[in-house]
């Protein structure tokens, strides 16, 4: 195969940012099939092989490049990130994270568990593939764990195999392949501290989970993308008040479309949640978090992606945790 600068490119691009997620660049963003300004620029450079620095960025890294040069918050941010400089609060204001979400989630739960007086919380990670986002989730949770006095266990819950067969069009073949997102299971487990990886299909390995030891859950990262397996992990919530704090921060990847995944609530994760709400009594429900009055300094689109699992009735439900 003749090599691709520009493919090459963009595929160091992706891996850079999601190294698990060995992403093949779509046809429009490779040479001569570009389409609009940011296309034509690229075509532009390529196709007079000229070995500037934009020759070999696609289309969104020229438009990252620009905005980079009109706003040099981004570039500092992106400083800030990379030394992890300061606090992980001052990191999290700032958006200057590899998983602001997840550090967001793991503070509001090792906060309500401080308010209700738990010297340990649970954080869940439900789908793990390479170990990216359980390693960032493993990092948070030591740092704000310390930092209050909690002690904050991690469980990562994964096939181990990639993504199984999807059981119907509700799974979204189009978008995700069988057995994309692989895991090295021996080299991540090398990698993880304290961290406990839970494999095997959600739907059995939560009903071993559910009755095991271990700390009321706070704060769950839902990344299993098809809808039946996130069914499946739903099942957390059904079980006693023992399992969750009364407010569990739920943060979903897979509600926001980028054009072509086009989710919805007749499929995918957001058809998971509608369900839940429809069978549950008034007991408990999972619901959007809204707009967040917090010390964010910048509005993210993960913002959109947290829901918020309220259960009513908990014991603690109505224990005061101040303003
Ligand atoms: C998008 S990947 C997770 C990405 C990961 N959270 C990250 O940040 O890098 C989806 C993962 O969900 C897992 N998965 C999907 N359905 C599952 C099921 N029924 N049981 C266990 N794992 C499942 C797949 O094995 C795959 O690794």
């Amino acid at each position: 195969m003749i090599a691709d600068p520009q493919r090459e490119a963009y595929l160091a691009y992706h891996r850079a940012k999601r190294p698990d997620v060995q992403k093949e660049p779509a046809p429009f963003l490779l040479g001569r099939q570009n389409q609009g300004r940011a296309g034509k620029i690229t075509r532009s450079f390529a196709t007079r092989q000229h070995r500037c620095a934009l020759s070999i960025m696609n289309s969104v890294t020229c438009a990252k490049f620009v905005r980079a040069c009109l706003r040099p918050e981004f570039a500092v941010r992106h400083i800030i990130r990379r030394c992890s400089m300061g606090s992980i609060d001052f990191r999290l204001a700032l958006q200057a994270l590899e998983r602001p979400e997840y550090a967001f989630g793991v503070k509001q739960a090792v906060y309500l568990a401080a308010k209700l007086k738990h010297s340990r919380v649970s954080v869940i990670e439900f789908g793990v593939a390479t170990g990216a986002g359980l390693l960032a989730l493993e990092r948070y949770a030591a740092e704000l764990g310390a930092h209050a006095g909690i002690e904050v266990e991690v469980y990562g819950f994964d096939l181990g195999q990639g993504l199984p067969p999807p059981s119907d069009y509700r799974d979204l073949a189009y978008v995700w392949k069988r057995g994309a997102y692989q895991m090295d299971v021996e080299a991540l487990k090398k990698r993880l501290r304290s961290a406990k990886l839970l494999l095997g299909d959600v739907r059995e390995t939560i009903a071993e989970f559910l009755p095991s030891e271990h700390a009321p859950v706070g704060f769950i990262s839902f990344e299993l993308d098809y809808y039946s397996s996130t069914i499946g992990a739903f099942r957390l919530f059904t079980a006693g008040d023992r399992v969750v704090l009364p407010r569990v921060i739920c943060y979903f990847d897979d509600i926001v479309s980028d054009g072509h995944q086009l989710h919805c609530n007749r499929v995918g994760e957001l058809l998971a949640i509608e369900e839940f709400n429809q069978q549950q009594n008034s007991g408990h429900a999972l619901v959007p978090i809204g707009p967040l009055a917090t010390d964010l300094v910048f509005p993210a689109m993960w913002m959109q992606q947290l829901w918020v699992y309220h259960r009513f009735q908990h014991v603690d439900y109505n224990t005061y945790i101040g303003v």
